[in-house]
């Protein structure tokens, strides 16, 4: 018997590549991140991406542990299944917490974010889709990032903007005060990080490039 099959007791949640199951590990709450299959891509081709999406994973959260990033601890790999098995965290993703409290009781929140990504960014590590979906706040208010699927370690200013970019845009679309509150992530990431300035005239500036584009896209 396959003994994942013992650990799966309930499905905490149904991402968009993966179903994330309960479990206990020596008594320790586990989160099991199983990829599933994409039907409409090639089954040589999606195992490759699942593959490369679990090493990256394992690989970048790992890595952001190691210089005191908040991330689950990584605690076993199945690369043949496709599983990850991690920590589990209680708390409340971003984008649900983000409906219940009040911008000046988010606001402490955004810069604790904004310090973990300065601290991620300025250690050369990319999170790669850093929506409001992808930060879980667990007690007190602790900011932690987790889904490191599409994370890589690199230097380029590039990879960086679109970070904080991606969490804007999120950000901008599902919340009045997202200029407050990215300004406040901003001052976070900017004081454990200052070279993050450069992320940010390089987030413009992919910003002005896509309003250019939209621009010429406008029918007449
Ligand atoms: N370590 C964890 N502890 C608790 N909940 C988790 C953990 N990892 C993921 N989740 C839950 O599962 C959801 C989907 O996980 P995620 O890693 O973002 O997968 P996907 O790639 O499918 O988006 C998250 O939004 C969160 O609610
Ligand atoms: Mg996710």
């Amino acid at each position: 018997m396959d003994p994942m099959n013992l650990l799966k007791k309930g499905q905490i949640a149904k991402g968009a590549e993966a179903i994330i199951y309960r479990g206990t590990f020596l008594q320790d709450p586990i989160a099991i991140k199983h990829r599933l299959p994409k039907a409409y891509r090639h089954p040589d081709i999606d195992n490759r991406i699942r593959l490369h999406r679990l090493r990256s994973e394992a690989k970048v959260m790992t890595s952001a542990r190691k210089i005191g990033v908040s991330v689950p601890c990584l605690m076993g790999i199945d690369i043949q299944n496709h599983i990850l098995i991690l920590e589990s965290l209680e708390g409340k993703i971003l984008f649900e917490k983000m409906d219940s409290l009040p911008t000046e009781k988010l606001q402490p929140i955004f810069l604790k974010i904004g310090r973990q990504i300065g601290l991620l960014h300025s250690n050369d590590i990319i999170h790669g889709d850093l929506t409001v979906f992808n930060v879980l706040i667990q007690l007190e208010e602790k900011p932690s990032l987790i889904d490191f699927g599409l994370g890589k370690i690199s230097n380029e200013v590039e990879a960086k903007a679109d970070d904080i970019l991606t969490f804007y845009s999120t950000l901008k679309a599902i919340e009045p005060a997202s200029k407050i509150l990215f300004s406040t992530f901003l001052e976070g990431y900017l004081g454990v990080y200052p070279e993050g300035k450069n992320t940010y005239e390089q987030m413009k500036k992919i910003q002005s490039r896509a309003r250019y584009i939209a621009r010429e896209d406008r029918l007449e």
